[in-house]
């Protein structure tokens, strides 16, 4: 029997990213299950899906609360009630105290739409047009104090076209993300991502070719 870490997902809007976290959850051999799917917005979409996928889920308002700690010590206690041992952040948009990123440390992972580390904080694929990159793409990566740093557990790069605007460059990201953000909770609930310092290395038996090819990790 596959031995399953439980997870919380943390989202403000949409939720894609965590659709494909559940989706991947739903396979039998994955080694994550959502126990949890809070936001700090009511009327978040994603909360619709979690609710129909049968997912526990939780809304606290960071405008309930005086300050940030205080905010984030009532998401820490509620994602602890529901048992999670590790923390996913799915376009969470709202910046986190460092007591509980500390608390959570190396057992919470972001994903960001750029390749970190460029193009930290909001407005990354127009800031990414603005500067003529060739190559954009997507970051999962271990949480620490400073937005949208901590060491990197996986990328992916799309191209970015002469005609791209930035919703059509969001759009080829996001593809992308969907396909990361499975494989690199999969590396973490499996023990298989190490941090040394600023960087994370992944078990040298998974290559570049698992990654694209998720089901055979
Ligand atoms: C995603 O593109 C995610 O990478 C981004 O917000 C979007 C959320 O979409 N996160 C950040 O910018 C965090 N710095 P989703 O709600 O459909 O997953």
């Amino acid at each position: 029997m596959t031995l399953r870490q439980n997870v919380a997902i943390l989202i403000s809007g949409r939720g894609s990213n965590m659709q494909s976290l559940v989706r991947a959850c739903s396979a039998p051999d994955y080694p994550a299950k959502v126990v949890l799917v809070l936001s700090n917005k009511a009327d978040a979409t994603g909360l619709d899906y979690a609710r129909e996928a049968g997912i526990a889920t939780a809304v606290i308002s960071h405008k309930d609360y005086p300050d940030r700690a205080s905010f984030d010590a009532a998401m820490d206690a509620e994602i602890r009630r529901h048992g999670a041992e590790l923390i996913c952040l799915a376009g969470f948009m709202r910046l986190l105290d460092s007591r509980i990123i500390e608390a959570w440390r190396d057992r919470m992972i972001n994903i960001h739409p750029s390749l970190l580390p460029s193009f930290r904080g909001l407005d990354t694929h127009e800031r990414a047009l603005e500067a003529g990159v060739k190559l954009a793409g997507c970051s999962v990566h271990f949480v620490r104090p400073d937005v949208d740093t901590g060491p990197i557990i996986a990328q992916a790069a799309v191209p970015v076209l002469p005609d791209d605007t930035p919703d059509s460059l969001a759009a080829r990201v996001l593809e992308q993300e969907h396909m990361i953000y499975p494989v690199a909770l999969r590396l973490v609930a499996e023990g298989r991502v190490r941090v040394e310092g600023d960087r994370a290395f992944v078990d040298a038996s998974c290559t570049m070719r698992s990654l694209r090819n998720p089901d055979s990790l």
